[in-house]
């Protein structure tokens, strides 16, 4: 059967390729798609999941949600993901916006379902808190939650913080507070998934549709990092996702994880400790078979229209 999710997003370069491989994988069942400002402002990520989704032609509702953390400013990063948050790749408009608000129908989906559903987190964690938070006992129907977010060692939007846990760690704080093993893949799992040219060369040819072509040509916009001496870039939302259908090519382990909240050079930062001293709160994931990561989204793009 397959995994009924709801994922949480705001594309995002990272993001499009993410939301194309969880609606090309038959392992997912995508319920909803919820989608927060963070890359790039809401007026701009709300279209780009609607244009994803149309290009895929997948029937999918997907809904607006906010468009700044719950403290603190919202700080997008435009220099990496550029205006229109695709790289600059522009694909045909999709259709309006489903009704209603993210948080709702998170709730709502959670409310109803006939089974516990997997929360997928791939930017700022402020809509999936906004849900539980405010509807705690709906937590039971939360089979378990999977983010992109946090940073062991070093961060990428400061030398601290991770960007989604940056954006509002006070929602991944409510998270990690939930009761749900929160399975992590962080900047340290993602800067294995290294997105070169040789890989995306290899992926254009696996077939002509238009998916694959977006996927490319998305990713292929992203600068090379100078942190991997220019030879790509971490590739980091399709990771979480990909753990769901593949888990054999990546080994986890147990943790408890906390974030900084305080104000200054620390706050967003993540703390991992394996030490089993402290309650278990995490799964981390720690080490990505690359290879096989990218054979599965080359296969996964194809598949699409
Ligand atoms: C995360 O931040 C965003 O820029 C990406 O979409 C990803 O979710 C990586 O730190
Ligand atoms: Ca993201």
């Amino acid at each position: 059967m397959p995994i009924p999710i709801i994922l949480d997003c705001d594309p995002g370069t990272d993001d499009a390729l993410a939301i194309l491989l969880a609606l090309a994988s038959p392992e997912l069942n995508v319920l909803a798609i919820t989608v927060a400002g963070g890359n790039v402002g809401l007026e701009v990520t709300l279209p780009n999941a609607l244009a994803l989704t149309a290009l895929a032609k997948a029937k999918v509702p997907v809904h607006g949600g906010v468009d700044r953390p719950l403290l603190g400013e919202f700080v997008p990063a435009y220099h990496v993901h550029h205006d229109n948050g695709l790289g600059g790749v522009v694909l045909p408009p999709g259709p309006s916006p489903t009704p209603g608000i993210a948080a709702d129908v998170i709730r709502d989906i959670l409310r109803t379902a006939p089974e516990p559903v997997t929360l997928v987190g791939i930017g700022p964690a402020t809509n999936l808190a906004i849900a539980l938070v405010t509807e705690p006992a709906l937590n039971i129907h939360v089979r378990q939650i999977v983010l992109m977010s946090g940073a062991w060692k070093r961060g990428n939007v400061t030398p601290a913080a991770e960007f989604n846990a940056y954006s509002d760690p006070e929602a991944l704080a409510i998270l990690l507070g939930t009761g749900h093993p929160v399975v992590f893949a962080s900047l340290d799992l993602t800067d294995q998934a290294l997105a070169t040219p040789a890989r995306l060369a290899a992926w254009r040819t696996l077939g002509s549709g238009r998916c694959l072509k977006a996927a490319c040509d998305i990713q292929s916009a992203v600068p090379l990092s100078a942190r991997f001496d220019g030879k790509g870039a971490a590739l980091h939302d399709p990771t979480a996702i990909a753990w769901l259908i593949r888990p054999d090519l990546y080994t986890a382990r147990p943790g408890h994880v906390s974030v900084d909240l305080a104000p200054g050079p620390d706050r967003g930062r993540t703390r991992l400790d394996t030490s089993g001293h402290e309650t278990q709160n995490a799964l981390v994931l720690e080490t990505l078979d690359a290879d096989g990561f990218f054979t599965l989204l080359g296969e996964r793009f194809a598949s699409l229209p």
